[in-house]
């Protein structure tokens, strides 16, 4: 699984930060490929601010001797592509931190590789970084990559830019090509928001202007890279941001005692205050902030603390503690920035785990609103992510949640998507606003219940879910099943894919995306014709086990029945019913199920029927018999 958020909780980082308590400190990230020197610039850092051990040092001397590329100098790159290779071994995040400090400030780097697939790496290092750098190789100046990056640090939130001109010894330190180049980055960084756009020219392979000042570059006016990281202007404590501390968990080791336990993502909290839950409203003073190290009078971001309050409210995990003037909002509707980052596409419609903060939710893209083009910064239309793309989107969640804006709370802002099935983290999400429309629109009670519709019919409600390949005999054997509910008095009805695609769903057609709306579409229609207390027959391709697991989830137990229609292609292309298999083997229809599009096979279905060796009436009894047995009719 990937490790995204919560981004610097590492051991490393906490060990490092604490040894270096007064100093002021700058988080930054590097961006550009191995090849602009990204290696050798970072290895430079590292080398010259005297922070690589002598062991480390004397093996990097004897490295560089044997496979460098730079003759008798030592080779940098070398040991920054060392720590890589051990880091690889263990591999848990895609980024890897480093750490160097100087008489003036501790720097943490979060070195990330800058191939353009690697987006979700480049988020990762940039939503905890105060500054990013694009480093480009003198002699071809601004890449697609270097806009890409720089759109990806301002969506992010990096206040400032910079920009190494590297390599300018190859150019033989020339102005004219670092003005260039730095007279296009200072209108490529006009478009974005930063506080600043700093060019800085510099040979990380020879030390030029990184750390020390170059008599080679002595037309450059500016600061030297390390000179502008100490004195950039670092952003205001965060204290004052509004205080937060998500609910990790209800902390109650016995009756006298009952603490809420988190870590302070945001403000400082203290005794005394007066404190809100962000789901239910309710309020209450602070009475004890509890640590690992005894009672405190406050905590402040990054702590983990247990709060006890003066009154018993009812908190849960997931919740949000905050003052009570500065609360946070609360949506089950939200609009966010998503970054795409698994192979599988985004389809809207299918549900996904939403983490945000302790909570996690089910959560639906109800919309894609646009995808952003991060090369060129416009807006195109699209019905489906691909992997490393950006979107802006609505998302639809099952529950409420609290959270802020992305740019008054980077941990209070963000949140994750999840794959239900495999677990792997699918997307990193940036939270703008919540959307207040659901919260004027209430579920009306109904007098009559879903039970009595049923009783009155003398039967269970319940949803028969035909799934398999087209041309498998679904509709077949629904309809033979259908006579003879009939027949027998039950109350039915029959929702057929071909039908409904003539009506409800014409707009829609076979890509993925469409396909997954047709059965989330379906499936809300099957559960109204549930709870109106019919016997309901669903028969469609239903190909992905995502959204036939979605549509059980909107019953009730026993409610849904999967029943795998379970012919073989070979058997379905064979019988042909309706010409379609020919017509896709001749290419002339495309994303056809079972040829250029997948049929995920139901693990769990509650009957599986064989048609090659029964009847579709043989196969209607064995499912009236199954309705029996469970009571569904009597
Ligand atoms: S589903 O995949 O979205 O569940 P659905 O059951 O609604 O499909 O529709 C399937 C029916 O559409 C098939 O039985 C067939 O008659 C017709 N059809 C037309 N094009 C395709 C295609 N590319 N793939 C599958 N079925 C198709």
């Amino acid at each position: 699984m990937n490790q995204i958020a919560p981004i610097d909780a590492s051991a490393a980082v906490a060990a490092f930060v604490s040894s270096q308590e007064n100093k002021e400190q700058l988080r930054f990230l590097t961006c550009g490929s191995v090849d602009d020197g990204k290696s050798t610039l970072i290895g430079r850092l590292l080398y010259d601010s005297k922070l690589i051990f002598e062991d480390q040092l004397q093996a990097l001397e004897k490295d560089s001797r044997r496979h460098g590329t730079v003759g008798e100098d030592i080779d940098l790159a070398l040991l920054v592509d060392g720590l890589e290779a051990e880091r690889e071994q263990g591999i848990t995040i895609d980024v890897a931190y480093r750490f160097f400090s100087t008489d003036k400030r501790r720097f943490i780097v979060a070195d990330t590789p800058g191939h353009e697939q690697y987006t979700r790496n480049m988020a990762t290092g940039a939503s905890t970084a105060d500054l990013a750098i694009l480093l480009v190789d003198a002699r071809k100046g601004l890449l697609t990559q270097t806009r890409r990056h720089a759109f990806i640090a301002s969506l992010l939130g990096v206040r400032h830019l910079v920009l190494a001109v590297n390599k300018i010894d190859l150019v033989d330190y020339s102005q004219q090509v670092f003005d260039e180049i730095s007279a296009e980055f200072a209108s490529l960084a006009a478009s974005f928001d930063f506080e600043s756009a700093t060019a800085i020219p510099m040979s990380a392979r020879f030390g030029d202007n990184v750390t020390s000042v170059s008599e080679n570059l002595s037309w450059f006016q500016g600061p030297t890279l390390l000179a502008h990281l100490e004195t950039v202007p670092l952003a205001a404590e965060q204290s004052s941001q509004a205080f937060r501390l998500p609910v990790q968990w209800v902390n109650r080791p016995n009756l006298d005692f009952r603490g809420f336990s988190g870590t302070v993502s945001g403000g400082t909290i203290r005794v005394g205050d007066e404190v809100a839950v962000a789901s239910s409203g309710k309020t209450s003073q602070v009475a004890r902030l509890v640590t690992m190290d005894g009672d405190r009078q406050s905590a402040a971001p990054g702590e983990a603390v247990t709060v006890t309050l003066a009154d018993e409210i009812d908190i849960s995990r997931g919740d949000v503690l905050a003052h009570a003037q500065h609360r946070p909002e609360v949506s089950d509707q939200l609009a966010a920035h998503l970054i795409w980052m698994s192979e599988a596409p985004l389809f809207p419609g299918r549900s996904y785990l939403l983490k945000c903060g302790s909570s996690t939710v089910t959560a639906q893209v109800s919309e894609i609103k646009h995808k952003i083009d991060v090369n060129s910064s416009q807006h195109l239309a699209g019905k489906q992510l691909e992997l490393n793309e950006i979107a802006f989107c609505n998302l639809s969640l099952s529950k409420s949640i609290a959270f802020d804006p992305y740019e008054a709370n980077r941990e209070t802002g963000s949140f994750i998507l999840i794959d239900r099935m495999s677990n792997e983290t699918v997307a990193a999400g940036l939270i703008w606003f919540g959307l207040q429309r659901a919260s004027n629109v209430h579920l009306q009670s109904l007098n009559i219940s879903k039970a009595e519709r049923a009783a009155q019919k003398g039967q269970k409600s319940a949803a028969l879910w035909f799934t398999g390949l087209s041309g498998a005999g679904k509709s077949t054997i629904a309809n033979a099943l259908e006579s003879k509910l009939h027949a027998l008095g039950a109350h039915s009805y029959l929702l057929d894919g071909d039908n409904i695609r003539h009506g409800l769903n014409r707009d829609l057609g076979f890509a993925e995306a469409d396909r997954v709306e047709n059965i989330r579409r379906v499936s809300e229609t099957a559960k109204l014709f549930v709870d109106a207390g019919l016997i309901t027959l669903v028969s469609f391709i239903s190909p992905f086990k995502a959204e036939r697991r979605q549509a059980r989830e909107k019953f009730e137990d026993g409610e849904f029945i999967e029943i795998h229609v379970a012919t073989p292609f070979e058997t379905c292309a064979q019988r042909d019913p309706k010409g379609l298999y020919a017509k896709a083997k001749a290419g002339e229809i495309t994303n056809f199920t079972g040829l250029d599009s997948p049929y995920e096979v139901p693990e769990a279905a509650e009957l599986v029927l064989d048609t090659s060796s029964k009847s579709p009436e043989m196969l209607a009894d064995e499912i009236i018999g199954y309705l029996r047995e469970k009571q569904i009719i009597l």
